[in-house]
């Protein structure tokens, strides 16, 4: 399928900024009049979201297989009836988490085989890959110091050392090009980088 948007992926640990930080990227790009989209996994489809819901529930327990291929079955729908149709209408399209989470949390973290990760993303996006990955990177300790009140998900319900792990993950499996960004800066400052970034990539005349 012929694609002319932009595709944008931020990730990072739980708590990391990535909502916060799509939150002031799409503003911005709402007064600029640039056509976007603001999308998350797993999610963005009302299909995807009913899974979501059901992945994130702490009442589960569940299996890595079985918790990967629900990522993966949200994200299959969500890459057809979301992400490619943004494309193909030219949208730059702002997305929480893609395949890179998947990689971290189910293969790096939960250790399932690296190449199964790799097939079953693959399978799930018929190989749509993002134009730039962002990773906000926090110290683990940062997760226990931000959003105190809320109440935790089912991942975020695991052991420090499974953040650990997580964190570890993303450092070593960031796809070259990434745009690695220490997720402790100011909001507004790490607003600006971000910003800067897209802007020189890909809002050029
Ligand atoms: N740069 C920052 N410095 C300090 N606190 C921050 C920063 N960015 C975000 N926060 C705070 O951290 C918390 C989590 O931020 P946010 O919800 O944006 O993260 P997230 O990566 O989307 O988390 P989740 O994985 O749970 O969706 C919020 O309370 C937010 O205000
Ligand atoms: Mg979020």
């Amino acid at each position: 399928m012929k694609r002319s948007g932009v595709f944008l992926v931020l990730e990072g640990p739980d708590k990391s900024g990535k909502s916060t930080q799509a939150r002031l990227l799409v503003e911005r790009l709402k007064k600029m009049s640039i056509p976007f989209l603001h999308t998350r996994e797993p999610g963005g489809t009302s299909f995807a979201e009913e899974i979501r819901r059901i992945l994130l529930d702490p009442k589960h327990q569940v299996e890595p297989l079985a918790e990967l291929l629900l990522y993966e079955a949200a994200r299959a729908q969500h890459t057809e009836e979301t992400l490619r149709p943004a494309l193909k209408a030219g949208k730059l399209v702002v997305c929480e988490r893609y395949i890179l989470s998947t990689e971290v949390y189910q293969g790096y973290a939960r250790g399932i085989d690296k190449a199964v990760v790799g097939r079953a993303n693959e399978l799930a996006t018929g190989g749509l890959k993002p134009d730039l990955t962002v990773v906000f990177d926090i110290p683990d300790g940062e997760f226990d110091t931000r959003d105190v009140k809320r109440r935790h998900d089912r991942l975020e319900n695991e052991p420090a050392a499974f953040r650990r792990r997580v964190r570890q993950g993303y450092r070593k499996l960031a796809p070259k090009g990434a745009l690695v960004l220490d997720g402790r800066k100011p909001v507004e400052e790490l607003h600006e980088t971000l910003f800067g970034a897209v802007a020189r990539r890909f809002l050029k005349r």
